[in-house]
């Protein structure tokens, strides 16, 4: 069973303001978390130190059984690479590169892939999966927010991770496009992959398993 587990994690930044107080969490495969809460009040800081994008203070991040909070930098480079796939408020697509080649990015530092052909066949399968087939060769520029942001979620998914960790997948959308947006990650759980994530956005409850509140860094159960 894929597991990420964070045990009595604090962060602190600068020694002064502790943005995460005591966390502990568990995200199972095929499980939707949403974690809610008012600006500041540690929601983007429980993602990245999920992510492993950043350090905590104190406490434990177990994903899949294996302690990762002292690893080396590119031991953790490749457990991101393999486990974890995020998705941002604001969709960080290259605005240079074409739909199939955004979602190629993540496959390029992956040994498992032998060739360009190959990343380009699974670009296809996975826009294809996000409903955006038809718009595989076009620029970010040329798509709405909510096809941009589904673009983002097929790149989350360009390596097969266990875990998808969204900030505020809708914070730029519409309301039609966020509840899109969100039955998309919905779906993915259906395929075993465990889904976090953190919103002030109300429309999440409908789809969250389990649902959570951060107040000033206490994380509670609802
Ligand atoms: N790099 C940093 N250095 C110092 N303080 C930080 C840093 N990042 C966040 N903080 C502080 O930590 C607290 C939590 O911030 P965080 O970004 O996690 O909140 P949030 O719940 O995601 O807010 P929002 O809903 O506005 O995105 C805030 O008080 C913020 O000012
Ligand atoms: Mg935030």
């Amino acid at each position: 069973m894929n597991t990420i587990e964070l045990k009595n994690v604090s962060k602190i930044y600068n020694n002064k303001v502790t943005a995460m107080d005591n966390v502990s969490l568990k995200l199972t495969e095929g499980e939707f978390i949403a974690v809610m809460g008012q600006s500041g009040s540690g929601k983007s800081t429980l993602l990245q130190i999920t992510g492993l994008l950043d350090s905590c203070t104190s406490g434990e991040v177990i994903i899949n059984g294996e302690n990762v909070s002292k690893l080396d930098k590119n031991k953790l480079a490749d457990v991101r690479m393999k486990s974890l796939g995020f998705v941002f408020q604001a969709f960080h697509l290259n605005s240079h590169l074409k739909v199939y080649e955004n979602i190629m990015v993540p496959m390029l530092i992956n040994s498992e892939f032998k060739n360009k052909a190959e990343m380009k066949q699974r670009a296809e399968e996975l826009v294809a999966t996000v409903g955006l087939s038809h718009r595989i060769d076009h620029y970010p520029s040329e798509l709405s927010g909510g096809e941009q942001q589904r673009v983002a979620i097929a790149r989350a998914l360009a390596n097969n991770p266990d875990f998808i960790l969204a900030d505020e997948p809708t914070g730029n959308l519409d309301s039609k496009n966020e509840l899109m947006i969100f039955e998309e990650l919905k779906k993915l759980t259906k395929s075993g992959k465990g889904v976090l994530v953190v919103s002030h956005n109300d429309a999440v409850i409908d789809f969250a398993d389990t649902i959570c509140i951060m107040k000033d860094g206490v994380l509670e159960e609802k």
